[in-house]
């Protein structure tokens, strides 16, 4: 009788608990704060065509970890990257989000601010002068925050040895003479810095949130919006209305801070419910990965990279169906469109400085002046069936000419295969769609790892720990005396001693309160 009473008690604080975390989880608790507005209506033209204007590229870069202790090449190989990568390639700016040291012991166990490493990291920056080439946006991680008092510390080595040097996130406008770009960098790591492994969450507070509100709405004029940040949506802790419905007019929140969860996933991208792709780049650290983004007629594409490895081919015309969203991108764009587009980038054997020349197809072109491409031929196929030879643009742009209304029904698969002289190949490919209502999913498995609020579950699990430690208590309790049968086993030996403690009143009300004071002590 009572122990049913109590149950019924415990189950229905059990279900109001987990109404609280749900309502909490969407968004429809506290006040409807305003959000950013929807961009104006996409126009179709200019689109995709002949002309080498209405592009630019940019990396991102993150979890260096530059470490005093283990693995020199990480900096030896970021050296090669500023100067010879960054020579190839030449983006108009790269995010390096987060981690850019180690600052962990020795032993790899406990965690500290080295000034040393902080010391190679702007050794590198300065040595290979990659701030004049390029525009370099490096921001902390959790490990660039460990231990760190206050901001105000002298062990914010951040504000010393960064490009930023700035705490706190800012907003950078990429202006062109097509158009403008927001970047909108998000710093959720904490002040002061707890020690490992007690910062592997972020926290965005009322304030902090606000202030991200107010890029948001400054950023609503331009072309579009990228935020970047070290930790994925899912390890921050925002206030209402969260995180995700702050940058829900962003076009792609690029991150780090996962690497590739030990291998297990070397891709982590997603898409907001709110239409924001949300892309995991893996790490510098031990797998020496870095992105390529790109807008073409303000169209995005992106690839996943590894360092070193030669040609990069990223197609921005037609881009992936599977990366494409009409609210945040003029998708018919693609359908008047007249050529495929896509660059190629390619380190040279023997780069030689000055006027270099090459004759593709005909023409006599130089790229960079010092970047010799020894790739001969450029075939392009769609389904399968061959289209022709793109022909060398500007810069690293190669176009084919095409029709994309042979396309428009349904999906379609563009490759795309570079062939250097020695006959060596490199194909990439990828899906595509001029039917603007047409949509691909994501792997469940990341958009799982992406999406899910981890530390609500982390409540979710404490309370329900909770909740079955009072049932138990309160059903022995009023349950009767056991008769002991049988040998002492486990269970029987359990049971009793959850018996004894429940009746005699001391045990019983001070576990009870014990309890109740670790919840409560947890709620306010
Ligand atoms: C960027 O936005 C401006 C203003 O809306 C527009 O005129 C321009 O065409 C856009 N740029 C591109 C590349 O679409
Ligand atoms: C970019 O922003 C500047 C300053 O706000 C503005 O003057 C300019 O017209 C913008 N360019 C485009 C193409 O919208
Ligand atoms: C595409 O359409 C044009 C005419 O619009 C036609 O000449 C061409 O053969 C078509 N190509 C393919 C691959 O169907
Ligand atoms: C589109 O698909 C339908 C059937 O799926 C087919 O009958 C039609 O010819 C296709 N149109 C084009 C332009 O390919
Ligand atoms: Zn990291």
């Amino acid at each position: 009788m009572a122990a049913a009473l109590a149950l019924r008690v415990v189950a229905g604080l059990a279900a109001a608990a987990l109404v609280a975390v749900l309502l909490e989880h969407y968004g429809l608790a506290g006040p409807a704060s305003p959000r950013p507005q929807p961009r104006r209506p996409w126009s179709p033209h200019p689109a995709p065509g002949p002309r080498d204007n209405n592009i630019f590229w940019g990396l991102q870069i993150s979890d260096i970890h530059l470490s005093r202790f283990h693995d020199r090449g990480r900096a030896v190989d970021l050296e090669k990257f500023c100067s010879e990568t960054i020579d190839i390639i030449q983006p108009a700016l790269v995010l390096a989000t987060g981690d850019l040291t180690d600052a962990k012991t020795k032993d790899k166990l406990g965690s500290r601010q080295h000034e040393v490493e902080w010391q190679t990291y702007q050794g590198i920056l300065k040595k290979t002068r990659v701030m004049e080439k390029t525009k370099w946006l490096d921001i902390k991680g959790n490990h660039d925050a460990f231990n760190i008092p206050g901001l105000e510390s002298v062990e914010n080595y951040y504000r010393k040895y960064s490009a930023v040097r700035k705490d706190g996130s800012f907003h950078y406008v990429h202006s062109t003479p097509f158009g403008n770009y927001s970047f909108i960098c998000v710093d959720a790591t904490l002040s002061p810095g707890p020690k490992r492994p007690y910062n592997f969450f972020g926290i965005l507070n009322e304030k902090q949130m606000e202030e991200l509100l107010s890029l948001a709405k400054e950023s609503s004029w331009s072309n579009h919006t990228i935020w970047f940040g070290h930790f994925t949506t899912s390890t921050i802790l925002s206030s209402s209305p969260g995180i995700r419905s702050i940058m829900s007019s962003a076009t792609a929140y690029l991150c780090g801070h996962l690497h590739t969860l030990g291998g297990l996933m070397p891709v982590l991208h997603t898409r907001h419910f709110q239409g924001t792709l949300e892309l995991e780049v893996g790490d510098w650290k031990d797998n020496r990965r870095y992105r390529i983004f790109a807008f073409d007629h303000d169209l995005f594409s992106f690839a996943d990279l590894t360092f070193g490895k030669w040609p990069v081919v990223l197609i921005t015309n037609p881009k992936s169906l599977l990366y494409s969203y009409a609210k945040h991108e003029p998708l018919e764009r693609l359908l008047h469109s007249t050529h495929i587009r896509f660059a190629e980038l390619y380190k040279s054997k023997s780069p030689h400085s000055g006027g270099n020349q090459k004759h593709v197809n005909g023409d006599a072109y130089k790229l960079r002046s010092v970047i010799v491409l020894p790739i001969i031929s450029f075939p392009v196929k769609i389904d399968g069936v061959h289209l022709g030879e793109a022909v060398h643009l500007s810069g690293p742009i190669f176009i084919l000419k095409w029709n994309p209304r042979n396309y428009s029904n349904g999906t379609h698969n563009i490759e795309v295969i570079v062939q250097d002289s020695a006959g060596r190949r490199k194909t990439v490919h990828h899906v595509f769609s001029v039917e603007e209502d047409l949509h691909l999913t994501f792997d469940p498995l990341a958009s799982f790892i992406l999406l899910t609020d981890h530390y609500i579950m982390a409540r979710v699990l404490f309370v329900l720990i909770v909740l079955i430690q009072l049932t138990i208590l309160i059903i022995f309790r009023y349950r009767g005396h056991p008769k002991l049968k049988g040998p002492p086993g486990f269970v029987n030996l359990t049971s009793f001693s959850l018996h004894v403690l429940s009746k005699i009143n001391i045990f019983y009300y001070s576990v009870l309160l014990l309890t109740l004071y670790t919840v409560l002590a947890g709620v306010f």
